[in-house]
Parts: structure tokens; sequence; C-alpha cells
């Protein structure tokens, strides 16, 4: 075997004979030896360099061959042990092979019994190494991949996050285009799109759901873009006809609206039954009860309850307390009772809310 390639040995015994001996069969048998009388000069050896395997003796004044197998196996793990006892003690050799010795041999023993012993360890030891390679390979490979996966995610949810942002900007212009033009109350829309978040939230709801109907309420009067100045502004009450075409806006709403994607029906819905009433005397088409869609119902519930708390130019504000009553009288005939009852119950979260985007905080010029 070339000198380079020479398999490092280190052989501790405190009988020198032994020590010796063993040295001479090991290097006769191609292998490189260093010799320790003890314990300690071991552990100094194994500081000093790197070694394939160790023949450790058991008994040995000072430290054990035992205690230096311990200290082996947790300082330097990558070398291989075996336990060379003068006494035929099983114990003492499982006791060994369970601290992580590779083998035990007993003396007397036959050269070949060591030699057997030091082949099978060190192939164990280097299967157990290849195999510890892999397997950190595979880790390594594993945390790769993890890692790449885990900053895809985070690049898809900042696109989402810009998507999703750009969407609510492009609503918001929309929407704001029609409050403009209304001249009406901009905090209207705030508030009542949360109203309608919130009773989608007592709903059980998931977030997603509560956030798609918040953002799909936003335009529920968009068609009034279609309804003309004249009667939009008309101070007195509106004669048939007026109110026709005022009627008409939750038509309009539905056509600008209607697209194929989750918020456009939604909101194109929404825009559509806003003016139902449970008991079917609502418009546009008088559907009666369940038959309107639930975001429907949500969003007249939230959107009368904001319309009497709010001033308009032809009315007055009511306070919460009155406007809950006037609501309340309209229980299973203009609203579904079990959401208005849920609305109700939410008065807290709706009073929070109304105190976040009070109409005195108008922006300029609205
Ligand atoms: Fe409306
Ligand atoms: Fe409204």
């Amino acid at each position: 075997m070339p000198e380079a390639k020479k398999t490092r040995l280190l052989v501790v015994d405190d009988a020198k004979d032994t020590l010796v001996f063993l040295c001479g069969l090991l290097e006769t048998n191609g292998y490189s030896c260093v010799p320790a009388a003890s314990a300690a000069e071991a552990r100094d050896l194994l500081q000093q360099q790197a070694f394939e395997l160790a023949l450790c003796d058991v008994n040995m004044p000072g430290e054990s061959g035992l205690s230096l197998v311990r200290h082996i196996l947790a300082k330097h793990p990558d070398t291989a042990t075996i336990m060379v006892t003068g006494m035929d003690d099983p114990r003492i050799a499982n006791f060994a092979l369970e601290q992580g010795a590779y083998g035990y041999v007993i003396k007397p023993f036959e050269p070949n019994e060591i030699l057997i012993n030091v082949a099978n360890a060190l192939r164990r030891r280097k299967l157990e190494y290849e195999g510890r390679a892999n397997r950190e390979k595979l880790e390594q490979a594993v945390l790769a991949r993890t890692t790449e996966l885990r900053e895809t995610i985070v690049r898809l949810e900042q696109t989402e996050g810009a998507l999703r942002q750009a969407q609510e900007e492009a609503i918001q212009s929309l929407v704001m285009a029609e409050e403009f033009r209304e001249k009406g109350t901009p905090w209207h829309i705030q508030r009542m799109s949360r109203y309608c978040a919130l009773v989608a939230a007592r709903l059980g709801w998931a977030n997603e759901r509560c956030e798609l109907i918040r953002l799909a309420s936003t335009m529920h009067d968009i068609g009034k873009i279609g309804t003309p100045d004249e009667i939009l502004f008309k101070s007195g009450v509106l004669d048939p006809e007026e109110s026709r075409l005022m009627q008409q806006h939750t038509e309009i709403g539905r056509r600008i609206l209607s697209g194929s994607a989750e918020l456009l029906t939604v909101a194109s819905t929404i825009a559509w039954t806003h003016h139902e009433r449970f008991d079917g005397s609502g418009y546009p088409r008088g559907l009666v009860g369940e038959a309107i869609p639930l975001e429907g119902r949500i969003a007249a519930i939230a959107d009368a309850f904001d319309g009497i708390t709010t001033r308009r130019v032809y009315k007055q504000a009511l306070p919460p307390e009155q406007a809950v009553e006037v609501i309340r009288v309209g229980r299973a005939r203009h609203f579904d009772p079990q959401l208005l009852d849920l609305f109700l119950d939410s008065m807290d979260q709706v009073l929070a809310i109304r105190r976040k985007y009070p109409d005195a905080d108008r922006t300029p010029g609205s």
C-alpha cells in the first residue's frame, strides 16, 4: 500500500509488549500505527492528528479504555473504535458496543482476530461515513430547494400584493369618479363596504371572502354614472318616470361590472341587488327573501344604515341609536332578519368603523 494512502490507527495499551506486538502486526499488514501508553496520551494524539481507527485496551491505570471510547465518540466521531479487553466478560463487551465501539477483541487474541476486527470496523466506518455524507448532501439539497421554494412564494406574494393594490387603486379611481360627480359623502363607501365585510366575518366567511365583499361593495352605486344630472341632483321628490330612471342605476351598475373575474361577479351582483327588499317590494326585479343574493342582502343593510346616519343635502343624519330603531322596523320587510340581527349584534364594531371614517374628515373639495 503506498505510504500516502496508509490507514492511520491509534493503538492504546498500558502493556508495552502488547503495544509493540499490536503495532508490529498492524504495520506488517499495511497500516500506519501510532502507539499510546495511556488514555491521556491518546487524547493528546487525537487532538493533534486524525485517525481512522483507535484500538483501546479496557483496563489501564488512570482513565479506562471505556471512558476513552466515550471521549472519542463525542469529540472525534470520524474515528472508529475497537476495545481490547483482558477479561472475558460479555457485560464489558456489551457495554462497549452500546457506547458505540465498533467491535471488541478478548485477550489473549489470535493475530487474525485483530486483523478481521480492524478490517470490519474500517469497512463499517467507511459505509457510515459515506451514508452520513449522502445524508448531508441530501439535507443540503432539501434545504436549497426549500429556500428556493420559500423565495418563490415570497416573490409570488409580493406580486399578488402589488396586483391587489393596483386593482384596489383602479377600483378607488372608478368609485371616486362617481362620488365626485354625485358630490356625495366620500366616506360613505369606506364605511358601508366595511360594514359589509363585518357582517361577512360574523357569518364566518374566510378572510379572503370578507375582503372580496368589502372591495366589491365599494362599487354598489357605480351605475349612477349613467343617471342624468337633473335626476341625480333633484332636491324634490322624483316623479314616477324619474324614479324609474334613478332605479336604473342598479341595472347600469350590473352591466358596467359584468365580467368573469370573481371580484367583478360579486360587485355586479351587489350593484344589481342592493335595492331589493326581503319582502319583494324592492327593485329592480322585486326578488323575495333568499332569492336575493346573500351579498345583495348584506349590502342593503350596510348601505341603509350608513345612509340613515349620514347627512345629505336633502336630509339630516340620524344618530346611530335612532338609526338602529329605524332599520329594526325594516326587519323581515326590507332586510333579511338574520343578517340584520348579526349587524345589530355587531354595533360596537359598526360604531368603531364610524369613528374611524367620520364625515368630518372629508377630503378637501369633496
Ligand atoms: Fe344604490
Ligand atoms: Fe350607497
